[in-house]
């Protein structure tokens, strides 16, 4: 039976005062009623939804608790791609900043929105004619992950907006965050219930978003505030950014209460001064403050840069220190050979991180800072950077402490270390002989930028290599599900998996090939060099020195890796039986013989697909595509919201496209 019309009527109207309510209690922190009220409020209409179900919109109130569980998150195309943000560690570069900002807008002094860095995730969340309809994580910026479901369950982040002149279609962003309350509360609800307590509110806040089941996300303290917008169609906002996060705010949306418009660097200084004092007493983590040029007119006129918009920059506090003690040191052999020291630490909480290892880079380093077993010593860490030993405290050495040496075998394989001349690092002579460098080459083969092998990671490669079920990469394509099967922590499906995700990767392009290969110094680019100049891995496996260097962006020293590295017969029999196992590749064609051989692309702004996508494209038929614009650009390919490169283009003259422009004259050519 459905509802009578009174009874819609009523639920709109409970509707509308519930997401009133939940607004003034958990955005405004100023409630109008009790806690009993409401409950009463939402008990009516829980039951009129019981009695009629047709009454439950994703947008009720009574939703929040969490839906169904999914069985993995949806991709999300971000219509405008979302950006980093360019840090300042210290006050000179943010000076710098200042200065360009300065220079680029003729002018002496620039207002700046001011406002903390939270330490969170950052989330896009879409409002069609003010209703809530998808949230999306960053992901890689272009591409993130559907997170509707479970951003619902944020009581601060509204169903539904209320207010005037809100835009058709509205992006909003913003940070994801768990406050030092929501924090204990989890350390505690961890500790009663025996389960492993998270390292810091930021990684509970990721683990929470990345709950497939809402019902547990929603039990998880996750609060958002808005510092941005992404698309905005059918409505205007503001002509500043602070007068862009007011109007979202007067829509209801979270927005932190204390950011505000500063006159120029010493505006932002002062800022960040009183913040550097304030941040310990915040409810939450910040690693930094955000200074934005405030007039959108000029944000326009600076643009973006490949990574972050050229009109905002990250002021970082300094990098958090504390004192330990080294246990031990302990030498890790890499794909290359090179043999890294590193630092096992009495475990510290640093920069809001629990550390137990630190790496001690090479010999020189080690001597430079004389780092030895026992000593305590200064650990460093700022931001997202691994952590660092920054010093001994001499003081407290002890008097027996012998100073580290390195090693004259390789700890793994007992090969002889060699040293080159002029080289920091010393190295494994063992090769592929060496079980470490093994397991770090095939790591490498399986990794997402290589032979992208879903599934296969660092410690399946360590049981494969250890449990001699494979020798070298090409064994790979020779694993039966079985085989993998046996495995500690593998089942039968995810053993098929493998399998599965195994045969598709014999499919790739020769520039990934390559680049799997492991040849020192031959990094993404390089590889994809490789593959356009010489078109085939046959005629790269027999070119001799003199070509190798004519190629432009190939010096002698990795020219010579690659002659190493094809020099090896063992290598040469790795490739044969890769071959043979069908890893195969499309065709090609000589660089020289392609259509848009020695054509350089800049692509900017935002694009309708994936820019990696259009960058393979244009790779493919031969063009090089760069990062800035000079007179030696060919074409420009401009998306949404180019931004200065757009202008440098015009001012010089190249050739302007936009994206259906460039895929016609892609299609043209093939
Ligand atoms: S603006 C286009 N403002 O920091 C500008 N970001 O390091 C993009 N973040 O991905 C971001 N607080 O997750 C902006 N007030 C703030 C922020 C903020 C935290 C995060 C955000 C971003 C990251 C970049």
């Amino acid at each position: 039976m459905s509802a009578p019309e009174s009874v819609h009527r009523r639920a709109r109207e409970l509707h509308e005062q519930l997401h009133e309510h939940n607004y003034r209690y958990y955005t405004k922190d100023d409630p109008l009623i009790s806690d009993a009220e409401y409950d009463e409020l939402l008990r009516e209409l829980q039951s009129f939804e019981a009695q009629y179900p047709e009454l439950i919109t994703a947008d009720s109130p009574t939703q929040r608790v969490g839906a169904a569980p999914l069985k993995g998150f949806g991709e999300v195309r971000h219509a405008v791609r979302m950006l980093s943000l360019a840090n300042a560690m210290a006050d000179d570069e943010l000076a710098s900043f200042d200065q360009r900002v300065c220079r680029e807008l003729e002018t002496d002094e620039v207002e700046y929105a001011a406002e903390p860095k939270l330490d969170g995730l950052a989330v896009s969340l879409l409002y069609q004619d003010g209703r809530l309809v998808r949230a999306a994580t960053r992901g890689d910026g272009e591409t993130g992950e559907d997170i509707t479901q479970n951003i619902r369950t944020l009581n601060s982040v509204p169903l539904m907006l209320a207010g005037k002149g809100i835009p058709a279609t509205l992006e909003v962003r913003g940070e994801v965050y768990i406050s030092h309350a929501g924090f204990k509360e989890l350390l505690q609800q961890a500790e009663a219930s025996g389960k492993k307590p998270p390292v810091n509110p930021r990684n509970a806040a990721a683990g929470s978003l990345r709950q497939l089941d809402p019902a547990i996300t929603a039990q998880r303290p996750l609060e958002m505030f808005c510092y941005g917008i992404g698309k905005v169609t059918g409505g205007s906002l503001a002509a500043t950014h602070t007068g862009t996060l007011d109007r979202l705010e007067d829509w209801r949306l979270p927005v932190y209460g204390d950011i505000e418009s500063v006159a120029g660097i010493d505006g932002c200084r002062d800022y960040f001064n009183r913040y550097e004092q304030l941040r310990d007493d915040l409810p939450f983590d910040i690693d930094g403050v955000v200074f934005k040029v405030n007039r959108l007119d000029q944000q326009e006129r600076m643009g973006f840069t490949q990574r972050a918009p050229s009109w905002a920059i990250a002021r970082k506090f300094p990098a958090e220190e504390r004192e330990t003690m080294v246990l031990g040191i302990d030498i890790q052999v890499g794909r290359t050979g090179a043999l890294t020291p590193v630092a096992r630490l009495k475990q510290v909480f640093v920069g809001g991180v629990t550390v137990t290892n630190a790496t001690l880079h090479n010999e020189d380093e080690i001597r430079r800072k004389d780092v030895r077993v026992g000593d305590h010593v200064i650990v460093r860490r700022a931001g997202d950077v691994i952590p660092e030993v920054a010093r001994v405290v001499i003081e407290k050495r002890n008097r027996g402490a012998a100073k580290f040496h390195m090693p004259m075998h390789c700890p793994v394989c007992g090969s002889q270390v060699t040293r080159a001349e002029g080289e920091a690092v010393t190295r494994c002579s063992g090769g592929l002989f060496c079980p470490a460098q093994r397991k770090e080459a095939i790591k490498h083969f399986a990794s997402r930028r290589a032979m992208d092998i879903e599934g296969l990671g660092d410690k399946l490669v360590e049981q494969l290599v250890d449990a001699t079920l494979i020798d070298d990469v090409s064994d790979l394509y020779r694993l039966t599900v079985d085989e993998i099967a046996g495995l500690d922590r593998m089942a039968e499906k995810s053993a098929a998996n493998l399998v599965a995700a195994l045969g598709s990767s014999r499919t790739t392009t020769l520039g990934r090939f390559v680049f799997s290969l492991g040849i020192r110094g031959v990094g993404e680019a390089t590889a994809q060099l490789l593959a356009q100049e010489f078109g085939g891995i046959e005629s790269l496996m027999v070119a001799d020195i003199e070509t190798l260097e004519t190629i432009h962006d190939i010096g002698p020293v990795v020219a010579q890796h690659i002659i190493d590295f094809f020099g090896e017969q063992h290598n040469r029999d790795v490739i044969g039986k890769l071959r043979e196992a069908g890893v195969s590749w499309p065709a090609v064609e000589n660089r020289r013989t392609q259509p848009l051989a020695d054509k350089t692309f800049v692509l900017t702004g935002a694009l309708s697909m994936p820019r990696t996508e259009l960058k393979e494209k244009l790779q493919a038929l031969g063009a090089k595509v760069s990062g800035s614009v000079s007179k030696k650009t060919d074409y420009v390919v401009v998306g949404e919201n180019p931004g200065s490169k757009h202008d440098k283009a015009l001012k010089l003259g190249v050739t302007v496209l936009d994206e259906a422009e460039c895929l016609e004259l892609i299609a043209g050519m093939i």
